[in-house]
């Protein structure tokens, strides 16, 4: 089973990720975890030309994807044979929503191009992470060069990532309320699936 999480800046994936291997450790379940782009020792090299200043953004989308398909083939795929569960801080609807939607290559498009480079690949779960982007920037201190775009390119983004989470598998979660109660709802929705696959 693949759980990804998904959203703008500052929404809080980072800690509803490990807050949700923390739940699954407590309860003997094998998981897997990574962000995107990163992963493997492979991918967090890529990450670190991903963020480059001034590249073109094919040039971003085939470096992403070139990070996905080590962590697929490499990682994912044998964690998948071995029953774990996996979970992704950042996955195909990152892309659709950057570098589709705010890079102007079309969702069309790069789903295409994922689908032709084996790096397309359905979470059974997409856990979409809410919040008006005027409070979530309030929670970051803007490092990269997403970060640092204005609260338009932010408010775009937020509607490109809701405008994506129509499939059966999203769940669009309100993140602008206390921690335990985004936590509670998260956790619910896994205990869910998990037990029904059992
Ligand atoms: P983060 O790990 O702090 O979320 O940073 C990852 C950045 O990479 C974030 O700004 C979104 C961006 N990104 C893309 O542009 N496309 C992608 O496919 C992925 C996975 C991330």
């Amino acid at each position: 089973m693949i759980i990804s999480f998904e959203g703008g800046e500052g929404t809080g994936k980072s800690t509803y990720t490990e807050l949700l291997c923390a739940h699954l450790d407590k309860y003997g379940l094998p998981r897997l975890s990574l962000r995107e782009p990163g992963g493997s020792a492979f991918s967090e090299k890529v990450r670190g030309l991903f963020f480059h200043e001034d590249i073109d953004v094919m040039t971003e989308l085939l470096l992403v994807l070139s990070s996905r398909r080590e962590n697929i083939v490499k990682m994912i795929t044998p964690a998948l044979s071995e029953g774990r569960i996996v979970i992704i801080d950042r996955f195909i609807d990152s892309t659709l929503a950057y570098q589709g939607v705010m890079g102007g290559l079309g969702v069309e498009k790069v789903r295409a191009i994922m689908e032709m480079t084996g790096t397309w690949l359905e979470p059974d779960l997409t856990i979409v992470l809410d919040i008006d982007p005027s409070v979530a920037l309030e929670r970051i201190v803007p490092g990269d060069k997403f970060e640092l775009r204005d609260l338009a390119y932010h408010g775009r983004l937020r509607q490109a990532f809701l405008d994506l989470a129509t499939g059966a598998r999203h769940r669009v979660i309100d993140a602008d309320r206390p921690r335990d109660l985004v936590s509670r709802d998260i956790l619910s929705i896994v205990d869910e699936m998990t037990l029904k696959r059992r």
